[in-house]
């Protein structure tokens, strides 16, 4: 990751940082399981440096931006370079304190408390992640206001009060420019460092499909300007980000490179996302102006 990290450009500071950072704070073994394992790495120096920075200084970090900015990715990127264990929480309407702190459970007839994630997180040094945080209700949240404000404390009633461990913390995601996301009030914000994540670079994207395909040049000049459209239809509110899907664009790579069509492909990765009639129209449009008719397979693969 250390390799990654300079090859982005991140500055080796931030990075000994995160060395000592790992050197100072002990982990469980027993949440050792709960670091993440890596599948795609996040691009993007600016971000990079300043969620590094910000996670150095003791501050909590919520990510805005567009629907697939990489928000998910990042920050499991982050609980795995700084290895510690992470939760994910899911925030909705109907989210409740509990859910996210614990609740009263019974073991051998006594009552006792049932870790939520954040009292787990907090417990153990571990990054929590409030993901869409801002489909939660107000007062759902407002239990962890004095978590996540410099008082670093949870307070359950009946059971006292937990300290945070020195380790954790805590990265909030919001979506922001489609219909459905609501504001997030100020309270809540002020107690986050705000990172508006900013859609991948082209230069970045390149090497995402150099390092994690066996496409040729070419082809992925072609596959880079279909995300770049795809994306650009969507921050238009032309379509959803439904295929907005880089995951979802690398499987069609590796069918393709296993022996499916290319067309079928893109179906299966990125057309067949959504379930629009019109939308699909749409994203196929896009795929047929970058696919020129005769191109073969073979003709995307480095020989
Ligand atoms: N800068 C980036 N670096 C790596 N992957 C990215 C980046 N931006 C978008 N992606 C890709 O976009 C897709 C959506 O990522 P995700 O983290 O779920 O986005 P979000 O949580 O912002 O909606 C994933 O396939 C992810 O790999
Ligand atoms: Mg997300």
């Amino acid at each position: 990751m250390r390799k990654f990290l300079l090859s982005q450009g991140v500055s080796e500071d931030l990075l000994n940082g995160v060395d000592e950072f790992i050197e100072k704070h002990e982990l469980n073994e027993e949440y050792r399981y709960r670091i993440p394992k890596i599948k795609y790495k996040y691009y993007g120096k600016k971000t990079w440096e300043k969620a590094i920075a910000a996670i150095l200084s003791g501050d909590n970090i919520l990510l805005s931006g567009p629907k697939a900015t990489g928000k998910n990715v990042l920050a499991e990127n982050l609980a795995y370079l700084f290895k510690r264990p992470l939760w994910t929480i899911s925030l909705n309407i109907t989210s409740d304190p509990s859910s996210l702190i614990g609740s009263d459970t019974f073991k051998n007839n006594e009552v006792i408390l049932k870790k939520g994630p954040v009292y787990e997180a907090a417990e153990q040094g571990g990054f929590a992640v409030f993901d869409e945080i801002n489909m939660a209700k107000n007062e759902a949240l407002s239990v962890v206001h004095s978590t996540l404000d410099y008082r670093r404390v949870i307070d359950v009633s009946g059971y006292g009060r937990l300290n945070l461990n020195d380790a954790t913390r805590f990265i909030a995601t919001m979506n922001y420019g489609y219909i459905g996301t609501r504001d997030l009030n100020e309270a809540l914000v002020s107690r986050f460092l705000v990172i508006d994540m900013p859609t991948i670079a082209e230069s970045d994207l390149e090497k995402l499909f150099k390092e994690n395909t066996n496409l040729n040049k070419n082809a992925i000049k072609i596959f880079t300007k279909l995300f770049l459209d795809l994306q650009e239809k969507s921050l238009n509110s032309e379509i959803s980000s439904k295929a907005i899907d880089l995951r979802g664009l690398l499987s069609s790579i590796e069918l393709m490179n296993k022996g499916l069509g290319i067309r079928d492909s893109l179906e299966l990765g990125i057309v067949d996302k959504t379930f629009d009639s019109y939308e699909r129209e749409i994203v196929t449009d896009v795929i047929d102006t970058l696919f020129i008719k005769n191109i073969e397979r073979a003709d995307l693969f480095e020989g």
